[in-house]
């Protein structure tokens, strides 16, 4: 059993997070129920920042909150002094409801509209991370328009993607995201961008993939970019102010997951600019950004469900079924991603059975785990699913119109109810019924 962050085994045996009882918090809210352990949120924010700091490097640590974005959790992540990644006109709107310092957002996306983009400039975000020409076209529309100077980082595929234990090289990336380093889209993009005077180019941004559990695909990006950088100083005499490395560092699912500590990633990333800067007399270090989503929030959420029908086919299968599922975490059938699970009222006893957990909505595929080993459960019994705080409930849907889960935050004992369960009421708020006599 692994354990994370503030979760322990109460003396009655449930399990503890935060210093609460799953278990009462389960009865209390309902169930499916999301609860994050705020102290692992706040301890990985801190860590990432040392890093930084004890290397006395310039930085920016962003939270990527397409892992899991509310008002409260935006409120969190403004307290620690992260700055926020966000990649839609909805993002940034939840980002500004909770009085999120506009200059301490970046804005991501590889189709943002005109809309989002003059949103985002009216609002006065710190910087775009700009994708793609189209967007290079709209900013300067918009910069026109509204006589406004924008900050923008230009997003760059090195051709390094890197997943878990591999990377891949490719001389030319197939990917929907930004200016490709080999093919000469880079570098147009940057002559395009320097040319107007409405854009302060601080740098560049590459993010490299997700779920990574060595630094060498970050050292080789990091490697690629500097060895191009030598290149823009020779032909437009210009340096980044900025290097947002991205996201990506993994978390540990289950035991079969090994990442590094997240400030490992850091560490090696610093190193690594710090020689590639040797090439670049005279030249200031520029500021590292990063982008954590899944290694701030992915191993303190976990997801309680209560424990409902169970069928045993004799030889084959013992299915456990909870009240929730694919709705709440997409994750096992979309990724085929694995996960641990406890019975938060019987973390005292042995595994008795392997079974499947399966999700309540219709369709075959809605398995959140394959084979896990368990005490014998019944209908009273609660499932606690771990490391679910990272693109859980920020993918979840209402398929089969089913009501999306309550989230609550838990530290020291306090409790606090961040987001609402759904209501029937709230399924139906956009839908419209069919006027007398049309369609008739
Ligand atoms: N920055 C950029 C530009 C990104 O695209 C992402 C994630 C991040 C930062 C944060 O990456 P993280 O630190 O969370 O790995 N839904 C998938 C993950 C999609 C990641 C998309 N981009 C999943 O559930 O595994």
């Amino acid at each position: 059993m692994n354990l994370h962050g503030t979760a322990q085994i109460g003396q009655n045996h449930h399990l503890w997070i935060g210093g609460t009882d799953t278990v009462e918090l389960a009865k209390k809210y309902g169930t499916p129920l999301y609860l994050y352990d705020v102290s692992l949120i706040k301890n990985r924010a801190r860590g990432f920042k040392r890093a930084f700091q004890e290397k006395g490097v310039g930085f920016q640590v962003a939270y990527a909150s397409k892992a899991f974005s509310s008002i409260a959790m935006f409120q969190l992540i403004e307290q620690e002094g992260l700055s926020l990644d966000v990649v839609s006109g909805g993002e940034l709107f939840t980002a500004l409801q909770a009085e999120f310092p506009a200059e301490r957002i970046h804005f991501h996306g590889n189709n943002k509209s005109y809309e989002e983009l003059e949103f985002a400039l009216n609002a006065g975000v710190g910087c775009i991370v700009v994708d793609n020409f189209f967007e290079i076209s709209l900013l300067k529309m918009i910069s026109s328009k509204l006589d406004k100077k924008v900050n923008i980082l230009l997003r760059l595929t090195p051709g390094i993607e890197a997943h878990t234990h591999d990377y891949i090289i490719t001389g030319q990336e197939d990917s929907k995201f930004g200016f490709d380093l080999g093919n000469g889209q880079a570098d147009k993009a940057l002559e395009d961008v320097l040319a107007f005077e409405g854009f302060r180019v601080l740098g560049i941004h590459c993010h490299i993939g997700s779920q990574i559990f060595e630094t060498e695909g970050f050292t080789l990006a990091i490697e690629k970019l500097f060895s191009h950088f030598k290149k823009w100083e020779e032909s437009f005499k210009y340096f980044p102010e900025v290097v947002n490395l991205g996201g990506g560092f993994g978390i540990q699912y289950t035991s079969e997951d090994t990442p590094l500590a997240p400030e490992q990633y850091v560490t090696a990333m610093i190193d690594e600019v710090g020689k590639q800067m040797r090439r670049f007399e005279g030249r200031d270090l520029p500021e590292l950004w990063i982008e954590p989503g899944r290694s701030l929030v992915g191993d303190a959420g976990t997801t309680i469900y209560s424990i409902g029908s169970q069928k045993e086919i004799e030889g084959v299968r013992h299915y456990v079924s909870v009240d929730g599922g694919m709705t709440d975490n997409i994750r096992p059938a979309l990724y085929q991603a694995k996960y641990e699970a406890y019975v938060a009222n019987k973390m005292n006893e042995k595994p008795a059975q392997t079974v499947s957990i399966a999700g309540k909505c219709c369709e075959s595929g809605d398995m959140l785990i394959w084979d896990i080993d368990l005490p014998i459960v019944t209908d009273n019994d609660y499932l606690a699913v771990s490391c679910t705080g990272a693109y859980g409930y920020s993918m979840a849907s209402n398929y089969n119109r089913i009501q999306r889960p309550a989230v609550v935050f838990v530290e020291n004992g306090e409790e606090q109810l961040v987001v609402k369960r759904e209501t029937y009421e709230d399924l139906i708020k956009n839908d419209i019924p069919l006027k007398t006599n049309v369609f008739v």
